[in-house]
């Protein structure tokens, strides 16, 4: 794909345009690309699809690492190597009226967007609960604005509620989609016990084909295990173990 947009937008927090085929080939959000960093990285990295137009897609990445890194070194024009779309994403069997909790925390936040878009373009009240570090590196709080209800928790208190994001999940919710580390997934699925829900699990991965294993989660059936990068990383929140 080529790059037709890059751009810091928090701190150490960066928003990338890709232009070409596998933005048409997006079936529903939730689902993420692997791209390869630099050649000097053997394993790509992968990175939720934030937002599809025609044939762009939006990433929003942290730095959290050589690998992120790498990433901030490409320029606008530069072709990258990317495989996708990939997983399996959010089910969009929402019916018109019904009020959607989305739940972000820090890099969890992306592939919310594109779903909240989606939701909303389908009658769907949405209310967006986004957790980040502090304020600097809080992002795309104003763009869910223009699609529902927002509430910012961080951590240190510097934009919007000091806490967590479960402080801040009171309401009558139909179902809920939840995207972040596992702790806060454990938190938000008991806190909204008996609402059907769905959790997408971005915490680990390593060949992202299926075959290392690296990826797994425990499961709730006899299998006793689902693969993050192709069963996943969106599951029923019932389907999975969350330890
Ligand atoms: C399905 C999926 C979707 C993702 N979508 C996004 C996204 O939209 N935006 C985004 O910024 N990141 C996303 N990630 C996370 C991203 O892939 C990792 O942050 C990245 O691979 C780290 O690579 P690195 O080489 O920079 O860091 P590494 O050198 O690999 O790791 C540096 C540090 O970050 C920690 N780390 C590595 N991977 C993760 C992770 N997945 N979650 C939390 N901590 C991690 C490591 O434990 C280590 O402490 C996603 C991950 C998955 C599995
Ligand atoms: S990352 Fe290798 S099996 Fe999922």
């Amino acid at each position: 794909m080529t790059i037709t947009e890059h751009e810091e937008i928090a701190r150490a927090t960066f928003r990338m345009v890709l232009k070409g085929q596998i933005a048409t080939e997006v079936r529903e959000p939730g689902q993420f690309v692997h791209i390869q960093v630099s050649e000097k990285f053997y394993l790509r990295r992968p990175v939720s699809i934030a937002e599809v137009k025609e044939d762009t897609v939006t990433l929003l990445y942290k730095v959290m690492g050589d690998g992120t890194e790498a990433l901030t070194k490409k320029h606008v024009g530069d072709q990258v190597d990317v495989l996708g779309p990939a997983g399996n994403g959010f089910p969009l069997d929402v019916r018109e009226g019904a009020h959607a909790l989305l739940v972000g925390g820090g890099i969890g936040v992306p592939p919310l967007y594109q779903l909240a878009k989606q939701l909303r373009r389908q009658g769907v009240r949405v209310t967006a609960v986004l957790g980040f570090q502090s304020g600097a590196e809080a992002f795309f709080t104003k763009e869910f604005t223009e699609l529902g209800d927002v509430r910012v928790a961080t951590n240190d208190g510097t934009l919007g509620h000091q806490g967590l994001v479960t402080d801040v999940l009171d309401g009558e919710f139909d179902t809920y989609f939840a995207c972040g580390p596992t702790g806060m997934l454990r938190a938000v699925s008991e806190k909204m016990e008996g609402v059907p829900g769905y959790l997408s699990m971005e915490e680990r991965m390593g060949c992202g084909i299926g075959a290392c294993l690296a990826c797994v989660v425990p499961s709730n059936d006899e299998k006793g295990y689902r693969r993050i990068c192709c069963d996943g990383p969106v599951f029923n929140a019932k389907e999975v173990v969350l330890s």
